[in-house]
């Protein structure tokens, strides 16, 4: 299968809103396969529609996505995801982006949260993701809403990672 190319920062369309999901069809299912196939290239562990172009909410996961064995892979399909409860507690985690390519930073987030979502085979689900589960999915959600992680860091962080983004961009030419 191809995998679809990840668009990087400072691409208009990963600040833009992406629109619900009416069905979960045929055609979706495709996208979600050409994501996660995308996800599992890149490699990394989220991608959300957003990054590869589409403006509508789904996202795919894996945690076990750096297993060098196939089998032990735990995709993870969200449509229309909603957080519907979030824990007080808080939890700081290094995260990273295939649209931010080799940049890094800690990110404070509820620790736990209670997420509604419609799955691959159009089935209402709930789920409850802690600890880096819980970081990936709120990032994953975030991306729906425009939002990336470097929102998150100081004006003068934020800067210095879209400098070395556009750097790398221009040297590598990688787009
Ligand atoms: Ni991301």
């Amino acid at each position: 299968m191809s995998t679809l190319p990840i668009i990087l920062i400072p691409d208009p369309v990963l600040k833009e809103v992406a629109k619900p999901v009416g069905i979960v069809d045929d055609d979706l299912r495709k996208q979600m396969d050409k994501m996660l196939e995308s996800m599992y290239a890149a490699p990394g562990i989220g991608l959300a529609a957003n990054q590869v172009g589409l403006l509508n909410r789904v996202f795919v996961m894996d945690l076990n996505s750096g297993s060098d064995n196939e089998e032990e892979r735990t995709p993870v399909c969200m449509v229309n995801p909603e957080i519907i409860w979030r824990s007080e507690e808080p939890s700081i985690w290094e995260e990273g982006c295939l649209s931010i390519p080799e940049q890094f930073a800690e990110v404070e987030r509820p620790k736990t949260v209670r997420v509604k979502y419609v799955d691959y085979q159009g089935k209402e689900q709930e789920g409850e993701f802690s600890g880096l589960a819980s970081h990936c999915v709120q990032h994953e959600i975030d991306h729906l809403d425009g939002i990336l992680f470097i929102d998150y860091l100081s004006r003068l962080k934020r800067n210095m990672i879209v400098k070395k983004v556009a750097k790398m961009k221009k040297n590598q030419d990688i787009l």
